[in-house]
């Protein structure tokens, strides 16, 4: 949802900017842009439509640069709409909506400004230039007051060499120093591999690069004092051959272990009143972490016995949701900035619930806001599908609903006892891999299909179908195997695929009582089952046996056969399973 950053180096600032743009592109990758500003004052942009690699060219010169990867909001991708925006001697890059923005350009543009983008950010850059009265800092200060929306920017300003001013409001943004390089980023896996220290800046705060320091400050340029810490090399990303999202998926087993780890040596005595006093329990989350969200649903409801009112973090504070004092309000989310979920999570707060946050990313916005926070350790994730981090948000949420029960019931569930069976089970689902390929080779050219499931099942069919729309671009259905024949059977025909889901023995001849119909219809059956009876039973075209956990925690293994055919399918069709058009990772705008 862009991204964007700012280096000052003494040794190779325009190289160390496109290697941070390079690792930040998965924000965004419709057009990407970098301004150098040289200790002579002298201003170079280079901007265009399309990826980071198609600035390639000379390198600037300058010791000091800001960058940016965009995910178009206000005006379509192009060479004009790239950042960074410039007026007069500042150039600027955001990433955020501003709000008020036509009004803004409304009143510019009867003062004299000339836009020559659609984009609402250049009014930001036009507002420092008019306000700019030879204080660099107080300019953007001004302007920034008089935004409304969301927005982290960097600047820089011809007559301050050496000097980027940052402003943060809704929008992530970091601090980085490695030795006498120093950073902003918007977020921490960007500056993996470059800066050593991180630090992340809160809602209204300012960052001040200028000599040879890097300072956090109020709108009136008041230090505020702030703590660097180590970054750790769980913020790199997956490294080895393939795309990310196949690195990512291999990296299951890891993430699982390191994640269940994390987990044994957490504290949750801090949220145990919480948990037990809870009057409801609210999940809130978006797209692949709300199906994580409804997987945690079903845990708690099943084995606390504890209605959770699951929403979508788009929808909930919208809804005037029944959420106060006295609720317990879960938000997941991998990134921790997505900005509905943030909102979400806001609203709970504002209304008086506890907030617990499951996050991937520590000092993430989210977990910063909750009362507490459920750490993942899934490491960078950079494909924009989401694969490890599902499966170790199904994890933290299922460890969790094991946590409700013990505080609520004054037991554990019994499968807590076979978490460690867990990442064997994930490896052992790779062995699936070359049959799952064979299915997407067979499959590559099918207009749609639909995924089904029964009870906990449906949460899978629904995530395999998400992971094919997004990166292989096809018509894709989650449903519960039940409701195929309420209408959505009208759409089978012949060799139209459907994909079932079957790890409850109890509920596994329904379902197959539903693919069964699907193929009598001339549907392409395949069942993915860790029973052999099911399996050899059923009247599917194709066959996948799953590696076998307890029932309960089998929705973390039978995902990643899912997973890997989406990312299997986008390959064969010859798509970029990393970049899916019209997406980014980290959605911060509403
Ligand atoms: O960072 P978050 O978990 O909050 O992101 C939520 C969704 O945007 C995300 O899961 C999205 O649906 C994925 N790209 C799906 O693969």
């Amino acid at each position: 949802m862009c991204g964007i950053i700012g280096c000052f180096s003494k040794e190779g600032c325009y190289e160390k900017l496109m290697a941070g743009l390079a690792r930040l592109e998965y924000r965004g990758y419709d057009s990407a842009g970098v301004a150098l500003l040289s200790p002579d004052g002298a201003l170079a942009v280079r901007k265009k439509k399309g990826g980071v690699a198609g600035l390639a060219g000379a390198p600037l010169p300058g010791d000091t640069g800001i960058g940016h990867t965009r995910w178009a909001t206000h005006g379509k991708p192009s060479d004009a709409n790239a950042h960074p925006h410039v007026a007069g001697k500042f150039a600027l890059v955001h990433n955020g909506i501003v709000e008020n923005y036509a009004r803004l350009r409304a009143e510019l543009a009867a003062a004299g400004e000339t836009f020559v983008s659609e984009t609402d950010s250049e009014v930001i850059v036009r507002l420092i230039a008019r306000l700019y009265g030879g204080d660099f800092f107080a300019a953007v200060s001004a302007a920034c007051a008089r935004l409304e929306g969301s927005y982290a920017v960097a600047v820089l300003c011809s007559d301050f060499p050496g000097q980027i001013i940052c402003a943060k409001q809704k929008s992530p943004l970091v601090a980085g120093a490695s030795g006498g390089d120093l950073y902003v980023c918007s977020d921490i896996p960007a500056l993996a591999g470059a800066a050593e220290y991180v630090c992340p800046a809160e809602d209204g705060e300012f960052i001040r690069i200028a000599a040879g320091r890097v300072v956090f400050c109020d709108g009136q340029g008041k230090e505020i004092p702030k703590v660097f810490t180590r970054l750790t090399a769980a913020s790199r990303a997956e490294t080895g051959g393939g795309s990310f999202m196949e690195r990512e998926i291999a990296a299951v087993p890891r993430a699982l272990a390191d994640t269940l780890a994390s987990l044994r040596a957490s504290d949750f005595a801090p949220c145990a009143r919480a948990m037990r006093a809870a009057r409801r329990v609210f999940a809130v989350a978006c797209g692949t972490a709300f199906h994580a969200a409804l997987a945690f649903k079903d845990a708690v409801e099943r084995d606390a016995g504890v209605p959770v009112l699951c929403h979508p973090s788009s929808e909930f504070r919208y809804r005037d949701p029944l959420v106060g004092p006295g609720d317990l309000v879960v938000a997941v989310s991998q990134s921790g900035e997505t900005a509905d979920t943030l909102e979400a999570a806001r609203l709970a707060k504002s209304r008086g619930a506890y907030l617990l946050s499951v996050t991937n990313v520590e000092c993430s916005t989210l977990a910063a806001l909750a009362d507490h926070n459920v750490a993942m350790r899934a490491g960078a994730e950079i494909a924009v599908a989401a694969t490890k981090s599902y499966n170790c948000q199904l994890l933290c949420l299922y460890y969790l609903a094991a946590q409700l029960t013990f505080f609520r019931c004054t037991r554990w569930p019994a499968w807590f006892s076979s978490l460690d069976a867990l990442a064997p089970a994930a490896r052992a689902a790779f062995d699936s891999f070359s049959a799952v390929r064979a299915l997407a080779e067979r499959l590559r050219g099918a207009g749609g299909m639909y995924f089904i499931g029964r009870g906990q099942d449906v949460r899978t069919a629904a995530e395999g179908a998400l992971k094919v729309k997004e990166i292989a671009y096809l018509f894709a259905e989650g449903c519960a195997a039940g409701e195929l024949k309420h209408g959505t059977l009208a759409l089978v025909e012949e060799g139209f695929p459907v994909l079932a889901v079957a790890t409850s023995r109890r509920l596994a001849q329904k379902c197959e009582n539903a693919l069964a119909e699907a193929k009598a219809r001339g549907a392409y059956a395949a069942l993915f089952s860790q029973y052999e009876d099911v399996l050899s039973e059923s009247c599917a075209d194709f066959t996948c046996r799953l590696p076998a956990v307890t029932e309960a925690l089998m929705p973390v293994v039978a995902v990643i056969p899912l997973q890997y055919f989406a990312c299997s399918m986008c390959l064969l069709r010859g798509y970029d399973p990393d970049k899916p058009r019209n997406l980014a990772k980290s959605v911060t705008v509403e």
